[in-house]
């Protein structure tokens, strides 16, 4: 199978066929992901929770983000390898064109960041000079804060139409794929039929032209963390990790994964 490109994921969304993608910190598993058949690869910044045992994503680094895309890239090749900007690491322009350059040059196709507002100004910086972007709407974790916890988003009129807005605008940026976590089924499936860019659902129900989850959620590992109901530990009745990454990539490609029991309405 060939290599992804980012030109290959409009064209994916455009034919139909669903994009399964896992986070991913080390080598091993990297391996054993594209094994499995995992279309996009995600070094999130996750990684401060589940790797380092922290209660958020704000004191993940860039130097952290861009050692853990140096070990995946070692380990695969086939995947789409993304990077998530850590928390301020997109606060401006120009500091977001020097961290996506370090994270592209230790092994990233594409980077993501949070949100819409000011971060349309980034979007559009950091496309006009060749580096992919991927944004992410709906919970944004490195909103913890201003959030005051981790809650579905977009349940009330306005902040339906706010997400709609929002998810049309980062398109209009650049953007070349869209992460939608903890929103509405309803209303992802609105944004998906709207936009013309892979929408990537975790919490977000299934009519998502992807989706993404935590691998050690996928793998039933407990991080200390509260479990959402999106999450489904795919190693039970798999019996290994590469059968639950197996099982993972065909729910997803097929539909089967997320029922409406992982979605909110
Ligand atoms: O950091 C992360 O793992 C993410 C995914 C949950 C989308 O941003
Ligand atoms: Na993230």
């Amino acid at each position: 199978d060939k290599p992804w490109t980012v030109p290959a994921l409009a064209a994916a969304k455009r034919e139909g066929r669903k994009l399964a993608m896992l986070t991913c910190y080390d080598a091993s598993f990297a391996r054993a992901l594209e094994a499995g058949g995992v279309d996009l690869v995600l070094v999130g910044d996750s990684l401060g929770m589940v790797v380092q045992g922290h209660h958020s994503t704000l004191p993940v680094t860039v130097d952290h983000i861009a050692y853990h895309v140096a070990c995946v890239a070692r380990g695969m090749s086939r995947p789409l390898l993304i990077a998530d900007l850590p928390f301020q690491a997109d606060a401006t322009p120009q500091v977001a064109l020097e961290t996506s350059t370090r994270l592209l040059q230790a092994g990233a196709a594409m980077v993501k960041l949070e949100g819409a507002g000011h971060k349309l100004e980034v979007i559009r910086y950091l496309v006009e000079r060749e580096i992919p972007v991927c944004a992410h709407l709906g919970l944004t974790p490195q909103s913890v804060l201003m959030l005051g916890g981790y809650k579905v988003q977009g349940r009330e009129e306005h902040a339906a139409q706010r997400l709609r807005d929002d998810a049309l605008a980062v398109e209009q940026a650049g953007a070349a794929m869209l992460v939608l976590e903890c929103v509405p089924s309803s209303l992802a499936t609105a944004v998906t039929s709207a936009a013309g860019i892979p929408t990537i659902g975790i919490g977000a129900g299934p009519q998502c032209d992807g989706q993404v989850l935590v691998l050690h959620d996928l793998l039933g590992v407990d991080s200390g963390h509260r479990r959402p109901k999106f999450v489904k530990n795919f190693l039970d009745g798999a019996g290994s990790i590469a059968g639950a990454v197996e099982a993972f990539v065909s729910a997803v490609h097929e539909g089967r994964f997320p029922e409406a029991s992982h979605s909110y309405e």
